[in-house]
């Protein structure tokens, strides 16, 4: 594929349509719906999803479903992808309504719900319009009601992130709408959620409405990661990236847990630091600098957070870590580390106890990695602490923090 630069009517030369580095930097947006050609590794999936929905395309009730998986392994997008195939191959008499919600932005019952109704509501076809804001719940039910029963014979409505709403009766109230009389068309939930006790932890009655199937995405392998990023390779211009680009994107986020989401964002991350280095072609080393960058961003949201002393904790094992050949440490080589810097920074020092408890939790957030070794009858347990990240990025996150600076 050549790709002419695209003509343009823009005179002033400080704007310059023609990307050096991006022909359709689009493709690599994380909401983006590929076409069903660049999706890859989710036939069982697709096809599993297809069957709950399949009800729909026929004039009777889809079924509702949990998708369960981790973060970037294609749950939003095939949930995207089969519901919008579902609505185009619906038979000629059948109509589909279809909306996608984000919980982490919609979290609310109202908003949740005034959504809804505003995404489906075509005014010129119902002669309803529904405000943004300013309704009272029940409004927005009656609304949303109305809307689905002038539109369609069903609705596939998918809940992302759904564990980040703060109320759970909006399943049951959606579930039930058909059966209590509300309304004629049939609603099909697709609900998302990457904890797997999401239902487990819902109401009892909202749990015993709430009907559905479950199914289970898994992480992608570094193939699957590779192909998934060659077929977007488009969104580049023709040979700028060099080959090593796509294969070391993918082991990076093989390492985090077959993340596409990560796959993608370094690939694109990498390009952006090509074009600031205005080089030609984006080369191995960019994807290095995407990586820090996208670790460094993960990882300065946990320190941010963290409390002062977990910060010296981690100083400390990231300055040893920085000074020897070693990268793991006992915890009381730590300690002594993190006395001399509480001295330096005129802090108080916590007792042994609460460094370890300190220690242990920022292995619970997947900083640090602690190992038990066994020295004998003698020498009872030891903990050997590794830090996860790279010290370098630690190291630099933790002296953004005025206070930890020497
Ligand atoms: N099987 C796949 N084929 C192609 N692209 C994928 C696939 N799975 C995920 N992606 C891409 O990776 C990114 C994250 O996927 P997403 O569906 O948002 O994951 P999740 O919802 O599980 O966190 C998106 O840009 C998506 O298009
Ligand atoms: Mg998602």
């Amino acid at each position: 594929m050549t790709s002419d630069p695209p003509s343009s009517t823009v005179n002033d030369p400080l704007f310059d349509s023609n990307h050096r580095i991006f022909s359709d930097k689009d493709l690599l947006k994380i909401g983006h719906v590929p076409e069903a050609d660049r999706i890859v590794g989710r036939d069982e999936e697709i096809s599993k999803l297809a069957k709950r929905l399949n009800g729909a395309v026929f004039g009777s009730s889809p079924e509702n479903v949990m998708i369960y998986g981790k973060t970037g392994t294609g749950k939003s997008l095939v949930s995207r992808h089969v519901s919008q195939r579902a609505q185009n191959a619906a038979e000629d008499n059948i109509d589909i309504g279809t909306a996608y919600i984000d919980c982490a932005e919609d979290n609310t019952e109202t908003q949740v719900i005034s959504s809804l109704a505003a995404k489906l509501n075509d005014e010129s076809a119902t002669d309803i319009s529904v405000p943004y804001t300013g309704l009272s719940t029940s409004k927005y039910y009656k609304l949303l009601w109305k809307t689905l029963d002038t539109q369609f014979d069903s609705t596939i409505l998918i809940l992302d992130e759904i564990d980040l709403m703060n109320n759970d009766s909006v399943l049951m109230k959606l579930s039930r709408a058909e059966e209590a009389g509300k309304i004629d068309c049939s609603i099909g939930v697709i609900a998302i959620s990457n904890k797997i006790q999401y239902v487990d932890n819902l109401n009892e009655r909202v749990k015993s409405s709430f009907q559905h199937k479950e199914i289970f995405f898994k992480p992608y392998d570094a193939n699957q990661l590779r192909e998934i990023m060659f077929n977007r390779e488009d969104a580049f211009r023709d040979g700028v990236l060099t080959e090593d680009v796509i294969p070391l994107s993918a082991a990076f986020a093989a390492q985090e847990h077959g993340d596409a989401r990560k796959a993608i964002d370094i690939l694109r991350h990498a390009g952006e630091v090509a074009y600031e280095d205005e080089a030609e072609r984006v080369h191995e080393n960019h994807v290095r600098r995407a990586q820090q960058h996208a670790e460094k961003d993960r990882f300065r949201e946990l320190v941010n957070g963290a409390p002062t002393q977990a910060k010296a904790a981690l100083l400390a094992l990231t300055e040893l870590s920085l000074n020897s050949k070693d990268d793991v440490f006992l915890t009381g080589r730590i300690y002594d580390q993190y006395e001399n810097i509480c001295m330096e920074l005129n802090m108080d020092s916590l007792s042994v106890r609460r460094f370890r408890d300190i220690l242990k939790e920022q292995a619970f957030l997947g900083v640090v990695e602690i190992e038990k070794i066994n020295k004998g009858s003698a020498g009872g347990i030891h903990l050997q602490n590794r830090l996860i990240e790279d010290p370098e990025v630690v190291r630099e996150t933790i002296l953004e923090d005025s206070r930890m600076q020497r």
